[in-house]
Formats: structure tokens, C-alpha cells, sequence
């Protein structure tokens, strides 16, 4: 594959090493063997606010950040502790200027941690909805929700990672196993989110698909991610583009390495790739306690430390707060770099109008109580009213409900079983259908499978402010349902020529501080089978009842086999994720109030040996886990394609009651692709420029009167003279080999946020009419799949996705003509000598299919040629 661009960054040792100026615990980084990954350095951190479109915001940063002491702007960028606050994490504030403390809180699916809050299917559920609005008014109400509570910075949409690893325990944050879905549905969701004012915040930069070893503390190191430039460019790094160009206000950074070198200090990485390359212009924070090093992550470009403290949570020091302010005294990290860090967090806040009545945090995630410790991590802390219970749903049940709906996905249904009809005779059999019977709640962050499974656990969770579970919401319908809310089969149960079966599975996973039935966040006991047995129940339900529906709660991809190809086992569903709403968007689709439009957002194999022995779950006790992306781009149906294998459901999968005719496609060119390689970028406008000589130790002395809370990480120091006065000896400071403050070059894949913004001129857009042939309402999902030709030099999958739309409710016999965008970049590889991204001229040998999923395409087109249907 591609030369690397990642050096060997070999990080030495976890714990701090040796400093002159500081004690600030940075990795030092030495040369391995040239075989090894490689992560170069990449200096000075570009400064943000060259963008028009931030341009307001930044002068208005400008204004405050030129008046601050030190000690505010050092207090913007660390968080005041774990526990110090009613949020995940909180910046420190600077009331002078009217800057409180920001609330940094999950998750991407809805408040963690609180009350009267909207729990929204998780990402895997909205991709597979495959519709882009849906996805934006989630986001709205995602957002509006995060401004109601006071959550100034909500930590989502997670688009990474990206379903590598089949049993990752997150993908179900995320939208689906290919960078385009992924990509749409993090934009999408920026986008709604930010138009409330709430400052979203996209995760995991970069490579942390799995949860096991995922962490880097004193004891151990986090596993290194390796991948090569083009992987990274044209796969894992295409989402983040996407939220780049969706003008989002914060990406956080990874726990593990990337290419041996921890992602919350790789130059590379966030100056190079995240600040020059794709033009970012938010601020950069930490994963939690993911900070490993001080001047090291301040010269990489970090721009917050979350929740701020060091090597060891609740000790009350940090790698920041008085350290960074030391660094700065001592001449170790720049003074530029702090005000640019500042900038850049200010103006996020600016741009989404914080500045503009945006409420206070009105809840605690640490207690439902009313009252309670304003700083639980402290020892001895003041207690106020922290919970105001304020109701923040609004009608935000109505966007759950459609998005769990929508996303229902039907594989088969033999007969047309389905839908179900008010009178027939109903036997419901799993857990999976039913309550908690341990309450609503009952386990910290859903760190059990208990009842119908409505999203997986740890952070990427809200509570339920409710539940309809499938029960619940059958009984409502149908008098004729009984049910059997258990996992063995009872022996006892009758059956009827006429019964319907319905048989509820599930399959679960999380992060990997909660493990729950042997499973350490990812499906490392479970493997991707049913959970409880449920494969047993599903053949005992087949054994005794001659039509049988299986409903499937999943976190991901599900093996099948042992009873899906049984007689009885008519019809199958995937509900993904449902959140709240379990219950009634399942019934909307049971009984036929609407035709499942849902498609699989990842592939369906027959056995987990389908996939390529790259992507397993890494254990290793002892030393760093080198994980080689050795499959490269070739991840889910890009493999299958590759190796011929046949999955049992393809990606982009998905039945409905009615069904649908594709005809009259067209192809239309719009810019035309006259050269390989975009047009020059746009040259890179002014920054803010603030004077760069060092502030007086007296800013960042103690305050006289401060009321101090013990360990809590404040930005002062005991003696701030001693550290200024390093800055006039003669010890230097051991720079990172290739650090450098001369700016380099504007890369030229670089030019606006995302990227050249040439690579987003729509070469072309096919048009094509769907027509509903059957006899029911329903709507059809478009998915536009491209096969890149040979001339490019680089094998590349025969299919990949896109584009897709999705059509209106259509009635029997109605039509709607679809508009398919194809840009620059959608056929354009990433070609690693010139370090820019590359199309066919004109398009020339570009095939564009259309269809139903990857493997049902209805229509195919040439560039510059003609469409047929197929
Ligand atoms: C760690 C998780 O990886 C991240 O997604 C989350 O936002 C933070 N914890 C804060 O809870």
C-alpha cells in the first residue's frame, strides 16, 4: 500500500519523563526501525480564524482573549477536575468576561445522566434510517436538548469508530460501517445540533475501534492504531472531513495511538491532518484523562485537557491548569499557542451565540438529589440546590419515534407474513420484549441487559425518561397476544396451526468500563451471537409453531445461521437500537401503520471467519498492541466484495411491504473534472495576531481571598517567579525532534474547512424516478455505489457508497424523481506521493450504480455515457 507518512514516533516510556522547564510528563519520542509505523512531526500548530465563515466569531474572541491575564486564558483550556462540577467536565471561567464554567457533557444520543431528557436511538438506528433529515432533526433535538440543561459542549456525534472490528463495543454510537453514511450522518447531525446554539463535539480522533487496551495510564500503554495515509485519508478520516466541512465547534481526540504516537499529542495528526489539511477551526479536546504529556500535547496542537487532571484522576494536579501556565512563564510552550488555543475555544462559543443568554447547567450528573455537593471530587465540598428538573423533551418523542420506525429493517418475510393483523392469534416469547424487572434505569449508564435492550452502555447512554417496550405497545394493539417475557422456551405453551410466533433476541456491547455478562465493552464473550440464548429460543419457537417472526434489538452485525433458513421462521426484523421508543415504533411496523424502510448500515455474514483476520479484538497483557490495518479500505462490504464472499444480508439491505421499480435514470454533468487533481487551493486568509511576549508571573499568582477548593485545578502557582525565571537561564527545553515554529507550506489538499473546498463541486448527479409497484404506502431508499476505474493506479473497491436519498411516503402506484449528488472527491483517490486527491479525468471509466443495497442495483450508469436499468 502507500508510503507512510508516520514516522516512528516510539513513545519511550507512559509516565512523565524528564523535562528542564517542566514537569509536565511529555512523551519523548525516539526512532525505531524503518519497518515501524511512523508519525512525523508536524510544527507549529496552525493558528484558527482564517475562515470568513468563523471570521466574526474569531474578532470577537479577538477582543477578549487580547485583554486576558493568564491565568483566564490557562483556565479556559483545562477542566477544574472529575467530579468538580455537574457536567462530564467543565472548563474553568472567566467572569470578568462574562465566560462561565462550559458544561462538556455526553452523549450522543441524548443528556447522560438526567432527568426529563429525550433518549434517542443511538447512531447505528439513524443510519440506518438512510434519511438525512430525520438525522438533522435529531440533532435539533439533541441540541435543543443540551441548551436546555445548560450543556454548552455535548460529546457527539461519535464517527469513529467505524465498525472495523465487527465486535468493537461502540460501533452503535456511530452510523454505520462506511465512511459515507457515517460521514452524512455526522454532518447531518452537526448541523441540527449547532443550530440550537449547543457546540457539538466530534468523536473519537482517530483509530479507536476497539474497546479493550483502549487507554494509556501509569500502569499500561493504549494500543497504537496503525494505518497507512491512504486508509486514513480515504476511510477513517472521510467522516471527520465531513464534520469539519459541517463547521463543527470541537473534535475530541482519541485514547490510543495513532502509528505509535498517542492521538492527544501526534503533530501530525491535529496540527497536520485536523488543523492545516482540513482547515478545523474549533478547539481540540481530550478524550477523558486521555492527556499524557503538557508541552508535548500544547506544541501537538490540544487546545482543552478534560477533565483536566493528570496521570492519576483526583489528586488534584494536572498536565495543565498551573502547569501550562508554568510552560508559558518559562518559555517552554509559546505564548501564541495559548492564545490561540483560547481563540479558538471562545470563538466556537461565539459562533453558536453562547454569548447570547445560553442557560447554566440546571442539572448534576453525579445525583438525582435536588440538593447536593457543588464538587463531589472534592473533600470537603459546599452543597446547593444542583437539580432543577427541567423538562427538555418538548416533542422531541415525535423524531424518536420516527427515527427507531424508520430504521426498522426487514431481511425476509416469506409469505408476507408481515404485517401482522390486529386479530391473529400472537405468541410473544424473550426478554427482549419486555421490562427491566429491576425498574426502569435499574443499572449505572445501562450496564446491563435486562428487558428489552433500547441502546448499549457506558457513556454513549442517556436514562430512559420512559419506556414502551414491545409488550406494552403489542398489548395496546392486539387482544390476542400472549405473552411469555422469558429465554427458555416453556415446555408448557400451546400451539395452534394459525399461532404466530414472535421471538425476541438481542445482542449487546458498550465501553469498556462497564462489563456486562463476561463482555469488557466489546463482544469479546458474546461474539456476534444472540444474547441469553436467544438462538435457542428462536429454534424452539421454530420447532413448535409453524409461522414464526424474529425481532432483533442489535448493536451491530448478528450471525444468523442456526435458524434462519428453519421452515417456520417466516419473517425477520432488525429494530437496531430503538431508545425510547421501543415499543411503538416496532408496532408502527408489526402491524402495518407503515412499511419498514430501514437498511442494514453494515454487512450480515453467515460466520465471523467472513471477515479478515485483521479486524479481531486485540489482547495482549503486557507491552503496547501494535494493531496493523493490514485490510486497509477493505472493511465490511468493500471485503466481501473483494474476496467474493457471500454475506447472508449485504449492506444497505432492506425489504419492504410494498416495493419499488427504478427507471429513467439519467447522468448529467455539472463541473466538469478537467484535471486530475482540484484547482489550487484558496490561499489561507489572516489569523487573529496578539503580542507574543510573556505576561507577567504576577497573572497567574494566587488571588488573595480566593475560597480555595482542595483539588480543585486552578491555574495559579505558589511561586511564579521561580518558573519565569527558568525562561532567562540556560537550560532548554528538549523539543520534539523536527519542532519548529516557522509555519510550513498550506497543504495542498488544504484550502477551507474539509478540505479544498473544489473537492465538493458536484461532478455530476443522476436523476432517477422511483415508482411504489405495489400495493402499500412505503418509501424507498436510493443508495449510489461508485466503481473507481484501473487508470487511477490504485485497486479500489468495486463498490463504494456515495450518496443516498430517500424518497417521500409514496402511495401505490406514485412516483418521486430522485437527484443523486456525485462530487470531486466521491471519485477522486488519495494519492500519497502528491499528497492530494486524485480523479478520472472527466470521469472517464467511472461507473455509478444505483440501487436497493450493494448487491441489488437497479440502475448503472457511465460517466459521460448513458444509464440502463438492470
Ligand atoms: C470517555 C468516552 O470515550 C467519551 O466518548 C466520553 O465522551 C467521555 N468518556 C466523557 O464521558
Amino acid at each position: 500500500m502507500a508510503p507512510r507518512w508516520l514516522s516512528i514516533a516510539l513513545l519511550a516510556a507512559v509516565l512523565p519523563s524528564c523535562t528542564l522547564a517542566t514537569p509536565m510528563g511529555d512523551h519523548l519520542e525516539t526512532r525505531a526501525s524503518n519497518d515501524d509505523p511512523f508519525s512525523p512531526p508536524y510544527y507549529p500548530a496552525p493558528n484558527g480564524g482564517w475562515r470568513s465563515n468563523w471570521a466574526e466569531a474569531y474578532q470577537k474572541a479577538h477582543s477578549v482573549v487580547s485583554n486576558m491575564t493568564l491565568a483566564e486564558k490557562v483556565n479556559l483550556t483545562t477542566g477544574t477536575g472529575i467530579y468538580m462540577g455537574p457536567c462530564a467536565g467543565q472548563t474553568g471561567s472567566v467572569p470578568r468576561f462574562g465566560i462561565p464554567n462550559l458544561c462538556l457533557h455526553d452523549s450522543p444520543l441524548g443528556v447522560r445522566n438526567t432527568d426529563h431528557n429525550t433518549a434517542f436511538p443511538p447512531g447505528i438506528t439513524v443510519g440506518a434510517t438512510f434519511d438525512k433529515h430525520l438525522m438533522y432533526e435529531r440533532g435539533v433535538g439533541l441540541g435543543e436538548e443540551a441548551r436546555g440543561k445548560g450543556v454548552n459542549v455535548l460529546l457527539g456525534p461519535s464517527v469513529g469508530p467505524m465498525g472495523r472490528k465487527p465486535r468493537g463495543g461502540r460501533n452503535w454510537e456511530g452510523f454505520g460501517f462506511d465512511p459515507v453514511l457515517q460521514g452524512i450522518g455526522g454532518a447531518q447531525t452537526i448541523k441540527g445540533m449547532q443550530s440550537t446554539g449547543a457546540i457539538a463535539c466530534l468523536k473519537h480522533f482517530i483509530g479507536n475501534e476497539q474497546e479493550m487496551h483502549r487507554m494509556s495510564s501509569v500502569v499500561t500503554q493504549g494500543y497504537s492504531s496503525n494505518i497507512d495515509d491512504r486508509t486514513l485519508h480515504e476511510f477513517y478520516l472521510w467522516p471527520f472531513a465531513e464534520g469539519v466541512r459541517a463547521e463543527v465547534g470541537s473534535v475530541m481526540i482519541a485514547y490510543n495511538d495513532l502509528n505509535k504516537s498517542a492521538c492527544s499529542q501526534n503533530s501530525k495528526l491535529i496540527n497536520g491532518v485536523l488543523k492545516d489539511e482540513l482547515g478545523f477551526q474549533g478547539f481540540v479536546v481530550t478524550d477523558w484523562l486521555a492527556h499524557l504529556g503538557g508541552v508535548s500535547s500544547a506544541l501537538a496542537g490540544l487546545d482543552m485537557s478534560m477533565p483536566g487532571d493528570g496521570a492519576i484522576p483526583l489528586f488534584g494536579d494536572s498536565y495543565w491548569g498551573p502547569e501550562l501556565s508554568r510552560s508559558i512563564l518559562n518559555g517552554t510552550v509559546p505564548v501564541e499557542r495559548l492564545n490561540d488555543m483560547a481563540s479558538r475555544i471562545l470563538a466556537a462559543w461565539f459562533k453558536m451565540g453562547q454569548d447570547q443568554d445560553y442557560p447554566l447547567p440546571n442539572f448534576s450528573s453525579n445525583t438525582e438529589d435536588e440538593k447536593g455537593l457543588l464538587y463531589p471530587g472534592a473533600l470537603f465540598s459546599p452543597s446547593g440546590i444542583v437539580n432543577q428538573y427541567v423538562n427538555v423533551q418538548a416533542d422531541h418523542d415525535i423524531t424518536a419515534r420516527a427515527v427507531a420506525r424508520d430504521a426498522i429493517t426487514l431481511l425476509k418475510n416469506e409469505g408476507d407474513l408481515l404485517p401482522l393483523r390486529r386479530n391473529d392469534s400472537l405468541k410473544i416469547f424473550g426478554t427482549d420484549a419486555g421490562s427491566d424487572p429491576k425498574g426502569l434505569n435499574s443499572c449505572a449508564d445501562k450496564g446491563c441487559n435486562r428487558g428489552v435492550l433500547t441502546m448499549g452502555w457506558g457513556s454513549g447512554t442517556s436514562k430512559l425518561p420512559y419506556l414502551i417496550t414491545p409488550q406494552e405497545a403489542i398489548a395496546n394493539i392486539s387482544s390476542m397476544a400472549e405473552f411469555y417475557i422469558t429465554d427458555s422456551f416453556p415446555s408448557s405453551v400451546e400451539a395452534s396451526s394459525d399461532d404466530i410466533a414472535v421471538v425476541f433476541i438481542n445482542s449487546d456491547s458498550g465501553e469498556n468500563f462497564i462489563t456486562v455478562d463476561g463482555n469488557p465493552g466489546d463482544r469479546t464473550a458474546s461474539g456476534l451471537h444472540a444474547w441469553h440464548n436467544g438462538d435457542d429460543l428462536v429454534k424452539a419457537a421454530a420447532n413448535r409453531f409453524s409461522q414464526v417472526v424474529v425481532v432483533i434489538h442489535t448493536v451491530g452485525p448478528i450471525i444468523l445461521e442456526e435458524w434462519i433458513d428453519l421452515d417456520p421462521v417466516k419473517a425477520v426484523l432488525i429494530a437496531h437500537l430503538p431508545g425510547q421508543e421501543a415499543g411503538y415504533s416496532l408496532t408502527d411496523v408489526l402491524f402495518g401503520a407503515h412499511s419498514p424502510s430501514g437498511h442494514l448500515p453494515y454487512t450480515i455474514p453467515y460466520q465471523e471467519s467472513n471477515y479478515p483476520s485483521s479486524v479481531g479484538v486485540l489482547q495482549q497483557p503486557f507491552g503496547q498492541i501494535q494493531d496493523p490495518y493490514t485490510e486497509g479500505i477493505y472493511i465490511d462490504y468493500r471485503h466481501f466484495l473483494k474476496e467474493g464472499i457471500k454475506p447472508r444480508y449485504p449492506f444497505g439491505h432492506g425489504l419492504s411491504y410494498t416495493s419499488f421499480e427504478f427507471s429513467n435514470p439519467s447522468i448529467s454533468i455539472l463541473t466538469p473534472l478537467n484535471s486530475a487533481y482540484p484547482p489550487s487551493r484558496p490561499s489561507k486568509g489572516p489569523t487573529p495576531s496578539y503580542p507574543t511576549t510573556i505576561p507577567p508571573a504576577s497573572e497567574v499568582a494566587w488571588p488573595k481571598n480566593l475560597n480555595r477548593i482542595w483539588r480543585y485545578l486552578y491555574p495559579y502557582l505558589d511561586n511564579p517567579e521561580s518558573a519565569a525565571a527558568v525562561a532567562n537561564s540556560s537550560k532548554t527545553y528538549p523539543y520534539p525532534d523536527g519542532y519548529s515554529t516557522d509555519p510550513k507550506p498550506p497543504p495542498r489538499a488544504g484550502g477551507a474547512e474539509g478540505g479544498n473546498p473544489a473537492l465538493w463541486d458536484i461532478a455530476f448527479s443522476v436523476q432517477v424516478t422511483v415508482t411504489n409497484t405495489g400495493r402499500r404506502p412505503g418509501r424507498a431508499v436510493a443508495q449510489l455505489y461508485v466503481d473507481l476505474p484501473d487508470s487511477l493506479g490504485l485497486d479500489t473497491p468495486s463498490r463504494q457508497l456515495r450518496q443516498f436519498e430517500k424518497t417521500k411516503m409514496l402511495g401505490p402506484g406514485e412516483s418521486e424523481t430522485l437527484t443523486l449528488d456525485v462530487t470531486r472527491k466521491d471519485v477522486s483517490v488519495w494519492d500519497v506521493v502528491v499528497q492530494d486527491w486524485k480523479a478520472a479525468v472527466a470521469g472517464e471509466g467511472v461507473r455509478v450504480y444505483v440501487g436497493e443495497s450493494v448487491l441489488d442495483l437497479r440502475v448503472d450508469c457511465e460517466v459521460g455515457g448513458r444509464c440502463s436499468t438492470l
